[in-house]
């Protein structure tokens, strides 16, 4: 088949299998509004440098406005044999516009404009994905601002260390996606430089206008070496590892509401509609969104690799390898997107079992750092009282019982400097209160970062 665009210095076509094999049209068409855009911003700027008439310029936009159309509505005829988004698109406007479409590529190549179509299309992805991170952190904090009082275990080794307020625990969450945001504004930033102009290496002999491409397409500025433009993929690893790191953020958050949800903790309940039962144990209520969460990080996780390993030991400039970065980058996106609407629903919706968490936390002697403070502020060193309580907590686990039901008689036996004003500090709640400092998990320290997040939500 002559559908290609570089017949002249071949002598036969292209072997049926390798014309499929290289082919990227049936993935890269995703990016036909970016590549559209760019060319029209080309085309805009070759007719102000004087390459293009009038005339040729607004037959190419008119042109390239109805392919947009055409491809919306899905009625565009996509060829493998064109190989790529872009040749699909130029040939499609040679076909419809006559002569002036063969001119849409002078000054440039496909390096510069596939390096510009996927900045492009990353930079709407971010401002998606931003949108979504802003939406969960939203409903974070209004859990954590609900639940400020509530109480729960805190873990450390996943054993019971001392309490905390479950808003204190939702407000973790929150920072750990506020990195997140940070993270990919941060890339944004970065990749907002414009390849196009650089041409396929070397840049090009036209008298073009960078600055208005650039001005047309919202980046802040032209890039500054044309050689290292065209190949560099620095943007999507970087996407890709702030996606990796977003989704260990995700997948961990999984993980808790995995084991909150299970009988043995039995601390949440998930709304049924987020939920799916077994074909086989009438009983079962499964988290299945959270697991599938947790199973979609090791998808990202290979994504980051992939392209790591696709970049390194490419030699400058650009390498058909590239190509390669797409479908990983693609689904990147489509799996950010997808987890951050399901947690962004799901999460704030969690119902939690007010006092399964409070019997837990009552259970694992959880106030015994509060008894070892208390000791110090009776002018017993720290070392000693951690072994004075160290000795009350083996006593009560032995007797199974919990160090605020032991009575005062057995809490002198352990230390002389224990006196009624003990019981105070065993209690949860007087745990929770004590810890009333910045970053603290006193309910009133958690009501500050509330609306300390609710102000910079306001901002975004
Ligand atoms: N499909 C190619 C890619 O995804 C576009 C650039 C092709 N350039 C080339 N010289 N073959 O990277």
């Amino acid at each position: 088949t002559s559908q290609q665009l570089w017949t002249g210095r071949f002598t036969e076509a292209t072997d049926q299998f390798v014309e499929a094999f290289t082919a990227s049209e049936h993935f890269d068409r995703r990016l036909y509004r970016q590549d559209i855009r760019g060319s029209m911003a080309h085309a805009r700027m070759l007719a102000d440098a004087g390459v293009l008439t009038e005339p040729e310029r607004d037959s190419i936009l008119a042109g390239l406005a109805e392919i947009e159309q055409e491809i919306a509505q899905g009625d565009f005829p996509w060829s493998p044999a064109l190989e790529d988004v872009h040749m699909n698109i130029e040939q499609r406007l040679t076909d419809r516009i006559g002569d002036a479409g063969k001119k849409l590529h002078t000054g440039r190549s496909r390096n510069d404009q596939i390096a510009t179509d996927v900045r492009l299309y990353l930079r709407e992805a971010i401002d998606a994905i931003t949108a979504e991170l802003l939406r969960f952190q939203r409903g974070l904090v209004e859990l954590a601002d609900r639940e400020a009082d509530t109480i729960i275990p805190g873990f450390t080794h996943l054993q019971v260390a001392q309490p905390l307020s479950f808003g204190h625990h939702m407000l973790a969450w929150y920072e750990m996606l506020v990195r997140d945001q940070e993270r990919m504004e941060d890339c944004q930033r970065r990749l907002n430089v414009m390849p196009l102009g650089s041409a396929a290496l070397a840049g090009t002999s036209y008298p073009i206008d960078r600055a208005m491409t650039c001005a047309e397409l919202g980046f802040d500025r032209p890039s500054d070496n044309s050689l290292d433009s065209v190949s560099d993929r620095d943007f999507a690893m970087e996407f890709t590892a702030a996606a990796a790191i977003l989704l260990t953020h995700t997948s961990r958050m999984a993980e808790e509401m995995i084991l909150w949800t299970s009988p043995m903790f039995d601390f949440v309940d998930l709304p049924d509609r987020f939920c799916t039962g077994s074909s086989i144990m009438p009983q079962k209520k499964n988290p299945d969104v959270a697991e599938i969460v947790r199973g979609k990080t090791a998808r990202v996780n290979g994504h980051l690799v992939g392209l790591l390993t696709l970049m390194k030991s490419q030699p400058l400039a650009y390498n058909r390898d590239n190509q390669e970065d797409k479908e990983p980058l693609f689904d990147t996106v489509d799996t950010v997107l997808d987890v951050l609407r399901a947690f962004a629903d799901m999460v704030p919706a969690m119902e939690p079992k007010r006092d399964n968490m409070f019997a837990a936390a009552k259970k694992g002697f959880s106030t015994a750092t509060d008894l070892a403070d208390y000791l110090v502020r009776k002018g017993v060193p720290f070392r000693d009282a951690h072994a004075i309580v160290g000795a009350a907590v083996r006593h009560g686990v032995e007797q199974g019982v919990d160090l605020a039901d032991m009575d005062l008689a057995t809490l002198q036996g352990f230390s002389d400097a224990i006196g009624e004003d003990v019981y105070e500090v065993l209690t949860l709640e007087g745990s929770l209160a004590a810890r009333d400092h910045i970053g603290g998990t006193a309910p009133a320290q958690v009501r500050t970062q509330v609306r300390k997040a609710r102000e910079r939500l306001e901002r975004d």
